[in-house]
């Protein structure tokens, strides 16, 4: 009853499927900031007084060795976990410490996993489609007006991960490159301003690395997307990196441009030269 009330007034029916841009207020500040952040696990400090500041726009890596905290600190900012301490913002208007992981999300802030969850009996251009409705219950129920702007967006989206003309083939047969592409694109149908991105080119082939580190670079952006990615990949890591921040239990270690960070004896001692499966580039 009530999808056919809000279907018969097509504003609403608008504002609620077609994202509007992203209410962050990131005027006189940062998009995401995080201050004096802890949380602990059986009384494992996974994170410890944790600082960190990414600016509107930017592309930002952070690298450090396995149970650095990585992972741990996306979880914290999506509100999957709750710190025990400190505060995180995204701009200078919305605490996310006082909402649920929806509500974060909503705001917009994407999140990308290891794992591709696209759904591979139905095509790329379905899996985008899907990924634009708020109540997936609604899109066969769509108007014909409301279907065009949905298909313009799907097309621009199509036409930045690279898959337009793969578009109509089912998800399935798509290599393990197109189908991170393809998520990453389920994202982007949300206009996030905030992309986490945890280890994006684990299992990629050189040249999906490359299209990768094109399109995570093409992305960010002022007014676009600030895109944070955890990559233990360290020449993809130098491939695209900016500013380098280095976790290490549950702390910032080090926090510069690739050459600073990997010269820095801390760095080389508790990730770049201990760990066996890093390729120190
Ligand atoms: N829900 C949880 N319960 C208990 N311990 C946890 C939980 N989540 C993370 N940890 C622990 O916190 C530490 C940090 O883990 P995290 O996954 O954030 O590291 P990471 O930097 O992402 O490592 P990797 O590079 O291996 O992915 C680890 O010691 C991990 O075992
Ligand atoms: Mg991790």
């Amino acid at each position: 009853m009530n999808i056919l009330k809000s279907l018969a007034d097509r504003d609403r029916v608008f504002d609620f499927l077609v994202p509007v841009a992203s209410p962050v207020d990131v005027r006189h500040g940062p998009i995401l900031y995080l201050e004096d952040v802890s949380v602990s696990f059986d009384g494992f400090k996974a994170i410890n007084d944790l600082n960190l500041t990414i600016d509107d726009g930017e592309l930002r890596c952070i690298i450090g060795p396995n149970g650095a905290g990585k992972t741990t600190m996306m979880d914290i900012i999506t509100g999957k976990t709750r710190p025990d301490t400190g505060q995180v913002w995204f701009g200078s208007r919305h605490d996310l410490l006082t909402l649920n992981e929806p509500q974060i999300a909503s705001l917009g802030i994407g999140r990308k996993f290891q794992k591709p969850t696209v759904f591979e009996a139905l095509s790329v251009f379905e899996n985008l489609e899907l990924a634009m409705a708020a109540d997936k219950r609604i899109l066969p129920t769509l108007t014909a007006r409301l279907t065009g702007e949905i298909r313009d967006r799907i097309e621009e989206v199509l036409a930045t991960i690279g898959l337009t003309e793969l578009r109509y083939g089912p998800a399935g047969i798509l290599s393990h490159g197109q189908k991170q592409w393809l998520e990453i694109g389920m994202l982007l149908m949300q206009r996030p301003r905030l992309l986490l991105v945890d280890e994006p080119v684990a299992g990629m082939t050189e040249q999906e690395m490359e299209r990768t580190a094109e399109l995570l670079t093409g992305l960010a952006g002022k007014g676009k997307q600030s895109v944070v990615i955890v990559e233990h990949d360290m020449g993809f890591v130098r491939s695209i990196a900016r500013t380098v921040t280095v976790l290490h239990q549950g702390s910032v270690l080090a926090e510069g441009s690739m050459d600073k960070v990997s010269s820095d004896p801390r760095v080389v001692e508790v990730y770049l030269g201990a760990d066996p499966d890093v390729e120190a580039a």
